[in-house]
């Protein structure tokens, strides 16, 4: 294994999770965590599990069950805090415990209402107590790039001689520029007495859209783990994007002449599974993840890709897990194709899972001519979400809109073992049958967000629908697609409402 490489700490079930609309389950959660372990990334930072007894129990099953990384829990530097994060992570083979205060004036004056040396004295005793429970203890100076280097320095020295083994230097408000970050790590890197004993961690936020250009000139100045989220999903802009900073020292190998040990080859996955569960959509010129990041379409680039790939291709789409030539499956395919290319796609399908899946697979062929990669993901991602638990399933539904009459929906719901049938009349054709499906279950959330994509292109294509809902301080994703529009909207609004 290389030795010196920059560790990659994942942040997307904690700082990730704390942006607008992206609360996940506990099930999710653990999808998203076993992807993480299966890419390779050094630490997964698993959530907060003093904010909630939710947070708490997601932390301890991936800290149970999920092999491979350090599992670390957030906390505040505080008794209570600690002790819960440590509890929550006991079941991991490797864990960590990261507990963080703030260090810029504004931060210890307005917020914690300390002065320097009692902020000194709680980091100290944060980072002892941390260490009686744990080995691996990183301590993070938040709002750092605003702090007093001078100070900033005595608190890292302090925290080293209490046995913090990675030093986290945050950009709590995305403030810094990439000069001026480097200059800080090259400072407390030469100036803090055991700085050699430590990492130095980079964890960067994006409200000016440089968290990747700071995080990078960060290992420039000898930072060796990076904090970052899929999708760059965060606290506002959101945070370091994983995909960038690893295909950039990869793809810059020449003159960042370090690299991460992530398999880059399951970037596509991740980015689909986190856009999948959060319902954050990814935009289309997103670096890496982004649909038209390989795709060339002016008549040059297409003539110079089809010469000689590397005339404007700098990586290779195979490179982060999506392929150049798009396997193509259609009605006659058969279950021993079909189930190939699944596994292929990076799934572990269960029999009853890949049954369901291929008769709905025929049915969307019917409608469809060529199914494509995309499709299969789409589709198999639904299959895997129903569960026995599931109290509702549309069975049947029909709109009626048009210019000269209100729109309606007729809907009939399976509910449990009984078939329940109603119609309503709305603003539109999706608010008619979203109305009727609340009148059928008798629950009536609240729609925070309704996303309809294509998952490829043409007339024929399915649609991905994802509806967020809200019920009594609950917040649930419902995913669905068809190549009707309508039917994803409708499966998508009863996905959410059965995790309700
Ligand atoms: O941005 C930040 O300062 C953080 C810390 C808690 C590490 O997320
Ligand atoms: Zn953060």
């Amino acid at each position: 294994m290389n030795q010196d490489y920059v560790k990659i700490f994942d942040t997307t079930l904690r700082d990730g999770e704390q942006c607008p609309g992206a609360a996940m389950s506990e099930d999710e959660k653990l999808e998203i965590a076993h992807h993480l372990s299966k890419m390779k990334v050094d630490v997964i930072e698993a959530g907060f599990p003093i904010s909630s007894p939710v947070q708490f129990q997601a932390v301890q099953r991936i800290a149970r069950e999920v092999q491979g990384p350090i599992i670390a829990g957030l906390a505040r530097a505080m008794k209570a805090d600690i002790e819960s994060a440590s509890m929550a992570i006991a079941p991991a083979t490797r864990k960590r415990i990261h507990t963080f205060i703030a260090s810029s004036p504004i931060h210890m004056k307005h917020k914690l209402g300390k002065n320097p040396s009692e902020v000194l004295a709680m980091a100290r005793e944060a980072v002892k107590i941390s260490r009686n429970l744990v080995e691996d203890v990183e301590f993070s100076a938040e709002d750092g790039t605003r702090s007093e280097w001078e100070f900033l320095r005595e608190l890292v020295e302090a925290v080293i001689e209490e046995g913090a083994s990675t030093i986290n230097i945050p950009d709590t408000v995305g403030y810094t520029t990439p000069e001026e970050y480097g200059k800080l790590f090259a400072f407390l890197k030469s100036k803090v007495k055991g700085a050699e004993k430590v990492i130095f961690s980079a964890h960067c936020h994006n409200d000016l859209g440089l968290a990747v250009a700071n995080s990078l000139a960060a290992v420039l100045n000898g930072a060796r783990q990076i904090e970052c989220t899929i999708n760059g999903i965060g606290e506002r802009a959101g945070n370091t994007a994983m995909e960038e900073i690893a295909m950039a020292m990869r793809t810059r190998k020449d003159f960042f002449g370090i690299e991460t040990n992530l398999e880059t080859t399951h970037i596509a996955r991740a980015s689909y599974l986190v856009k999948n569960i959060t319902g954050m959509v990814v935009q289309p010129n997103k670096a890496i993840v982004g649909a038209n990041a390989f795709a060339h379409e002016s008549g040059i680039h297409q003539d110079g890709v089809i010469k000689n790939r590397e005339t404007y291709e700098i990586m290779k789409p195979e490179s982060i897990g999506l392929k150049s030539n798009r396997m193509v499956l259609g009605r006659h395919s058969g279950r021993a194709g079909f189930k190939d290319r699944i596994i292929k796609l990076g799934f572990v399908p269960k029999d009853d899972e890949l049954e369901s899946a291929y008769n709905r697979f025929l049915e969307i062929a019917d409608r469809k001519k060529e199914i494509f990669d995309e499709d299969l993901t789409a589709l198999f991602t639904e299959e895997s979400r129903k569960s026995d638990q599931d109290i509702y399933q549309l069975t049947r539904f029909e709109i009626s809109t048009g210019t000269e009459k209100p729109p309606s929906a007729s809907i009939e719901i399976k509910i449990k073992d009984k078939i329940k049938t109603e119609t309503s009349k709305g603003d539109g054709p999706v608010d008619s049958m979203f109305k009727a499906i609340d009148q059928a279950t008798g629950i009536h959330p609240l729609l925070l967000r309704l996303l309809i994509s294509p998952v490829t292109e043409g007339a024929d294509a399915m649609a991905e629908a994802s509806v967020t809902l809200e019920l009594d301080d609950k917040r649930v994703v419902g995913k669905a697609s068809s190549t009707d529009i309508m039917e994803a909207c409708a499966v998508s609004y009863i996905d959410a409402l059965n995790r309700l």
